[in-house]
């Protein structure tokens, strides 16, 4: 009754920003990311018929409120499959998800609570099965399931049960690095839930994000499959600042760009115009992520930690998929 799993964050590339059901979390468009190999959580669930209720601790510190009622909630879920209603697990998690690099570290906590929690009470399930149940922790979290690249495909059906992740390509089909790079910002104050919500309900760009979306995603998948860097970077770039621009869009009107971010966003391209390919793509946050191919990582970690505003620059390989320990 008791399983520990390891999973990694992941960086999309196409970006998932949009629900079509809010419960289920479905989203409005497919989206694409590639699994990071220098950012995990490791999560242990013990099923405990003693127990009143579930436990959660996370890097060591006993959470309630709003990060418990996420956690007990996806729980539910996973009983229900199992068809064991009042069966309570302690949960402890631990981050290996630096909170200043702003990556969600909800998508390496859920794979990891999903693949741990499906163990430790008995479920085998498909990759495929274990990344429908993840979505419905968080949505992004569901393509944590693959190492490499993976795709959310969105699905058609209002149950959801056509809705997961599938990869594309293994981590050793190509060697490409992410840079997360800190910046001295003020934090967020439009989580990326509430701000999908107030884009798809108010934003007059919704509609154009959700059409232009299928053109990016065949054109990367393109790039991906024959190692296309350029085409890959250029249509992850496009692909991210379609998104910030849906916001700019929205009622109230919000951005998640600070002046730090433009700065960076700025150095890429300068990069660029002096040959050495790098790419920038933004989540719901300042922090930017820059792809580039190893044989420059010196310059590009030099050239980044060099910006002003820039508190620290980490670099990351590719990663793999779920693993049990
Ligand atoms: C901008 O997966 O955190 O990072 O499904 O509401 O939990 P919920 O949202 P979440 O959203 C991530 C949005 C994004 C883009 C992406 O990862 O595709």
């Amino acid at each position: 009754m008791r399983a520990t799993a390891k999973a990694h964050t992941n960086i999309a590339l196409i970006k998932y920003w949009g629900k079509r059901d809010e419960s289920l979390i479905l989203p409005t468009n497919n989206s694409l990311s590639v699994t990071l190999d220098g950012f995990y959580t490791e999560t242990t669930v013990a099923f405990n018929e003693a127990l009143k209720q579930d436990q959660f601790t996370l890097d060591g510190q006993s959470i309630s409120g709003v990060q418990y009622d996420r956690v007990t909630t996806f729980l539910d879920l996973v009983r229900d499959v199992a068809g064991k209603k009042n069966l309570y697990a302690a949960v402890d998690s631990v981050n290996k998800v630096p909170t200043a690099a702003g990556f969600a570290s909800s998508a390496s906590g859920f794979a990891a609570l999903a693949a741990a929690s499906a163990r430790a009470i008995g479920l085998s399930l498909t990759d495929q099965e274990l990344s429908r149940i993840t979505r419905q922790g968080s949505g992004s979290a569901c393509r944590s399931i693959y190492g490499g690249f993976a795709e959310w495909e969105m699905g058609k059906r209002a149950d959801g049960s056509d809705s997961y992740a599938v990869p594309i390509a293994p981590v050793d089909h190509w060697d490409i690095r992410v840079a997360a790079v800190v910046l001295n910002a003020t934090k967020k104050k439009v989580s990326s839930r509430e701000g999908m919500k107030r884009t798809v309900d108010t934003s007059p760009f919704f509609a154009s994000w959700v059409e232009s979306n299928p053109v990016d995603l065949n054109g990367i998948k393109a790039g991906i499959k024959h190692r296309d860097f350029e085409k890959v970077g250029e249509i992850a770039e496009a692909n991210c600042l379609k998104m910030h621009a849906t916001t700019l869009g929205a009622n109230p009107p919000f951005t998640y760009l600070q002046d730090t971010t433009l700065t960076v966003m700025q150095a890429v391209q300068a990069m660029r115009a002096n040959g050495i390919p790098a790419f920038f793509t933004i989540d719901a946050g300042p922090n930017v992520k820059v792809l580039y191919l190893p044989e420059n990582e010196r310059t590009v970690e030099k050239t980044l930690r060099g910006i002003p505003g820039v508190t620290d620059v980490i670099l990351s390989k590719s990663g793999q998929g779920v693993t049990y320990l």
